[in-house]
């Protein structure tokens, strides 16, 4: 019995040597949903999916993935899942279709049947035009769609997906979104891991956040968005002497106090309606004759969810500033 959920996790424990990359870790995802695994570099994400995948074993806690247990039936789960790795499994030498033949033969699928599903998941993954050319010609985004393609060949009711748009270009990445919102319009859960706020935005139903081994949140994208806030206007002027009246200025179209950084000369402040609010306060500054450096708009970043979930920045984040 499942309950619902696809997966299930409470108080998971995973150490490596005195690191605890595990620490009563929880997690509940819905079947049939797509669930985003919010958090920094070394966060726990990919200890995470390896335990859930049942790639390696947990140290505490329970974890049932579609309803069957991964430390007591690791086999029963794996007939269930798929996986892409954080790093494309696939192998370059090979065409794309070769590749996705060679994965259904490992699993036993049978040569002809193992062709079949290749030309099938070449279609449903927008791949047909490029199945003949090898992988090394493939772009960031096809040899992503082609590690989807490659995770799905056994139809698998619960898909783990690790950061599957790090480091590829805006257009690839959608381009990924699109094949992860058609997996899910077939049935399948997904479990994605990303350290992309507009990521799990955009595609999670739910977001659970985690940060040193712990799941720190866990929310709907909206609710999430309402507890860091929402898009920003930020102003950076010239002159400190200019900072009260630029906040004057952003305080009439803002929905909260502007906040004021005296040493980076910079204004800033929760806006709704952003367009209309950004076009206000150019005009209003340059009619009063203020100098500014820049002015704009700011989407929250998994950095302002951080700030304000933990106090503290991600640690990314911190190596960058003291650089
Ligand atoms: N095999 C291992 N041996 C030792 N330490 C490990 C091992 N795997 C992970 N860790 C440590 O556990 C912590 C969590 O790592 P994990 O890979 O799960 O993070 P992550 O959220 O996937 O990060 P990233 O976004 O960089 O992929 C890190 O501090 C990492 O250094
Ligand atoms: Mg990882």
């Amino acid at each position: 019995m499942t309950g619902g959920f696809a997966v299930r996790a409470e108080a998971l424990e995973k150490r490596y040597g005195e690191k605890r990359a595990l620490d009563g870790f929880d997690l509940a995802v819905r079947e049939g949903t797509v669930h985003g695994l919010l958090g920094p570099n070394g966060a726990g994400k990919t200890t995470a999916v390896r335990i859930l995948s049942t790639l390696v074993r947990l140290d505490g806690g329970q974890a049932t993935v579609a309803g069957l247990d991964v430390a007591r039936q690791p086999r029963e789960v794996r007939a269930r899942i798929g996986l892409t790795g954080q790093y494309a499994a696939v192998d370059e030498v090979l065409t794309g279709r070769q590749n996705l033949e060679m994965f259904g033969r490992l699993f036993h699928l049978g040569g002809r049947r193992a062709r079949q599903r290749a030309t099938e998941l070449l279609e449903q993954f927008d791949l047909t035009d490029a199945a003949d050319k090898g992988v090394d010609k493939y772009s960031g985004g096809m040899r992503r769609r082609l590690d989807l393609a490659a995770s799905m060949i056994l139809a698998p009711s619960v898909l783990f997906l690790d950061e599957p748009t790090t480091g590829l270009d805006p257009r690839s990445r959608g381009e990924v979104w699109d094949s992860v919102r058609e997996l899910v319009a077939g049935g399948t859960t997904v479990l994605l891991t990303t350290q992309y706020l507009e990521e799990a935005d955009k595609l999670a139903s739910r977001i659970t956040v985690i940060d040193q081994g712990r799941a720190i949140a866990d929310d709907t994208p909206d609710g999430l968005k309402n507890t860091i806030g929402g898009d920003r206007i930020e102003v950076v002027v010239t002159e400190r002497a200019d900072i009260p009246r630029v906040v004057k200025v952003v305080a009439r179209v803002s929905d909260g106090e502007p906040e004021s950084d005296e040493t980076e000369l910079r204004v800033h402040a929760p806006v709704t309606d952003r367009v209309s609010a950004l076009t206000e306060v150019a005009r209003t500054l340059q009619d009063e004759g203020i100098p500014v450096e820049d002015i704009g708009l700011r989407r929250p970043s998994l950095d302002d969810v951080f700030l304000r979930l933990t106090g503290h920045r991600t640690e990314n984040e911190e190596k960058g500033a003291a650089a």
